[in-house]
């Protein structure tokens, strides 16, 4: 057992060569199309003048759909209604989807006449979709793949605002505009920035993960060079869940083949709400079936039958449905159940074993080895921290590139490598989802290892060697070797809990652009 919860054992001090790659791949994706993260321009920097006005905000991300009617006052928001229903993630085709999203939108509405009268002619509103989009304009772009195991046809390839404006046209609500679309990481971002000017970094950890920050239009070689903007800077939405260089081990494998669209998305898989109960599920299931626990001695002293091992046994891969699901709720109270003698992580292994089996019912009056329960405990927490660090190694990433980029504006204006401390002696990343601001110890874990990554990094010079062919003789090849510096100063970098961003920031950046 030890050995199989070491496989989630992550020394943040030693990733120094992660930090490179994913650098690499953050400088890749500004240059042009990329394999691994995105690196989406989003037309919009974070509001610079006071946001004031009624807008809708539509925000469309996982499990639910959210309409809120904000008004806001000098950032301030002063009134704000809003309602949400559940969308199941196998709704078959388009057509169905935005007819659940018009229908509730049009009922929505309907329910808040008297705060809409009299009726504006335009209704400004923002759409926060947060799926891999492609955007082409501050409110048009394409769906480039589904993720949180999305599966409804007709979308991929199109134009998530054409697809909903259209829908309510037909419903004659065309009065709902639909000014801007936007990522939920950047409406966390922009929502904490109204408050704190410290805030570059926008991350969500829930059903899925990602992460927005701030850039120089300069450094975004893909965007076209003769278009004009009003800012100097553009939020970039990276879509860090497609990164592909975090290690990884045999369950993050098994879970990439199970899951919808395998090859897509890695790191999210590794880290997110939606996918830590099936690493849970799948390491347990392999602690049993190699007799790491319950090895035939329950608390009686009698054996596991191979009925009883069935549910967790090879035949058993329908495991990822609601019926034969951990949910994350359970875990998380497997891995804080302080009681002596577990009683909670015992309830929930009896319960899923039966979920998993129906026939069977785990020999009701013995109990569980505590031994056993314990050590489901520690290879659930393991996988929760492994989460918890390698979501810090990857803001350190982006910190370390932010960093990068006030060193450089620094030297520009011929002041000295560390003068960019003076405008900017913090950080600050605003964070929202279930995964960071509901699971206990998740945002210490992280903060503590943000720490220590980053402290570890600080004035080390890494080298790595390429190999690089010559094409005037394609046999031979050279190897150069490629040194990378990492500042020597770092700012203080502060993990900040953000409510609701991502539904309020829709309509924070609607006003920040209208
Ligand atoms: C999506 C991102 C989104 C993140 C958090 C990911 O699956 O690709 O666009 O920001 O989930 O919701």
């Amino acid at each position: 057992m030890e050995s199989l919860i070491q496989q989630f054992n992550i020394d943040v001090r030693a990733v120094q060569p992660i930090l490179f790659t994913m650098l690499e791949h953050m400088h890749t994706g500004l240059q042009g199309p990329s394999h691994s993260m995105l690196m989406i321009p989003t037309f919009t920097d974070v509001p610079s003048k006071p946001v004031n006005g009624l807008y809708l905000a539509l925000d469309f991300g996982g499990t639910n759909f959210r309409c809120l009617l904000l008004n806001i006052k000098h950032n301030e928001i002063l009134d704000s209604w809003s309602d949400s229903r559940k969308i199941d993630p196998q709704i078959p085709t388009s057509k169905e989807l935005m007819s659940v999203l018009g229908g509730f939108i049009q009922d929505f509405l309907h329910l808040h006449e008297k705060e809409l009268t009299p009726r504006p002619d335009i209704l400004y509103t923002g759409y926060t979709f947060s799926f891999p989009t492609e955007q082409t304009s501050l409110n048009s772009g394409t769906l480039v793949h589904w993720t949180k195991e999305f599966i409804t046809k007709g979308c991929v390839g199109e134009d998530p605002v054409k697809q909903l404006q259209e829908e309510l046209n037909k419903r004659n609500l065309d009065w709902v505009k639909i000014i801007a679309m936007c990522n939920d990481t950047v409406g966390t971002l922009c929502t904490r920035r109204l408050t704190d000017p410290s805030v570059e970094i926008g991350v969500i950890l829930g059903t899925g993960s990602n992460a927005s920050y701030r850039e120089k239009i300069s450094n975004i070689k893909k965007l076209d060079p003769k278009a004009i903007y009003s800012s100097d800077h553009m939020l970039i939405n990276m879509e860090w869940g497609s990164f592909s260089g975090m290690p990884q081990n045999e369950f993050d494998k098994i879970i990439f083949e199970k899951t919808k669209e395998h090859s897509s998305q890695p790191f999210e898989k590794q880290i997110s709400g939606r996918y830590l109960p099936m690493m849970a599920r799948e390491a347990l299931r392999k602690a049993i079936l190699t007799g790491c626990v319950f090895n035939g001695l329950w608390g009686d002293g009698s054996t596991l039958s191979d009925e009883e091992k069935s549910p967790f046994s090879d035949i058993h891969r329908e495991m990822w449905d609601e019926k034969h699901r951990l949910r994350g709720e359970e875990m998380e109270e497997i891995i804080w159940d302080e009681s002596e003698k577990k009683e909670k992580v015992e309830e929930i292994l009896r319960q899923l074993w039966c979920k998993s089996n129906p026939r069977l019912k785990l020999r009701e009056g013995v109990t569980l080895q505590l031994s056993d329960l314990s050590l489901v405990q520690q290879l659930f927490k393991a996988i929760l921290t492994r989460s918890a660090r390698l979501s810090a190694i990857a803001v350190s990433a982006v910190v370390i590139h932010i960093v990068k980029g006030f060193i450089e504006e620094a030297k520009e204006k011929g002041r000295s490598e560390t003068d960019y401390l003076a405008k900017h002696p913090k950080i600050t990343a605003a964070i929202d989802g279930s995964l960071f601001t509901h699971n206990r110890g998740y945002k210490e874990e992280m903060a503590r290892s943000v720490e220590l990554c980053l402290d570890s990094v600080k004035g080390y010079c890494l080298t790595s060697s390429s190999s690089s062919s010559s094409s005037a003789t394609p046999s031979s090849s050279t190897e150069t070797s490629v040194s990378f510096s990492f500042p020597s100063i770092i700012p203080e970098v502060v993990l900040e809990a953000t409510n609701d961003g991502s539904g309020i920031g829709a309509a924070v950046i609607v006003a920040a652009n209208s």
